[in-house]
């Protein structure tokens, strides 16, 4: 039987307590993750039936992306309560937006869908990468002073390099599946991607 023990205590002293910096940076990283995953799975919750019953063959594809989003969501709440992190104060307009963004773009077809899931994979895929980046350069400095990072934030960095290789395979899914031609391509993805943007730059604060 797996265990999932949320509520079990390390009675182990952290190796190297994080700065008031680091821990500010983990608790935005961590609440933009979340209110982004949850975007993500409400997305293609509505997308999925207009892009669904107009190409039955999709119905994998949109599943399986599903899916992982589901995945993702659930491993930032329970990050979240973990590292005792509030959810951004943003969280319902996120909500709102997202749904009305997956209906939009499932109602313009396939190609519009796919568009969305590409340009926001790019935004992620981006935000994912400089998470990782900032990560390892803490695990750098603390190994240059001879101190190790605390194992929970290098479980950390790999839960979130698997998620972004998710995401990226979206970003290839969405490729394969014609999102260069939806029309009117540049505007839906610059809109898109400067929507993500800007929901990260306020989640990342509120
Ligand atoms: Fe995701
Ligand atoms: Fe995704």
């Amino acid at each position: 039987m797996s265990s999932q023990n949320i509520n079990s205590e390390s009675q182990a002293p952290p190796r190297t307590p994080l700065s008031d910096e680091q821990r500010r940076f983990l608790d935005s990283a961590l609440r933009v993750n979340q209110a982004g995953e949850l975007a993500a799975t409400l997305i293609y919750t509505a997308q999925t039936p207009p892009v669904v019953k107009a190409h039955p063959h999709l119905r994998s594809l949109m599943k399986h992306m599903y899916d992982q989003e589901a995945g993702h969501f659930k491993t930032f709440n329970e990050l979240l309560a973990k590292h005792r992190v509030r959810p951004t104060a943003m969280y319902p307009v996120w909500q709102a937006a997202a749904s009305v963004l997956g209906w939009t773009t499932g109602m313009m077809g396939r190609e519009a869908a796919m568009a969305c899931t590409e340009a926001v994979e790019t935004e992620i895929g981006n935000h994912y990468n400089g998470q990782v980046r900032e990560l390892f350069r803490w695990m750098q400095e603390l190994k240059d002073k001879g101190e190790e990072l605390d194992p929970e934030l290098k479980v950390l960095i790999d839960d979130i390099k698997r998620i972004r290789d998710e995401e990226l395979e979206h970003l290839d899914h969405a490729l394969e599946n014609d999102a260069k031609e939806a029309k009117p391509y540049e505007p839906i993805t610059d809109i898109i991607r400067y929507g993500c943007r800007s929901a990260i730059w306020i989640s990342e604060r509120v």
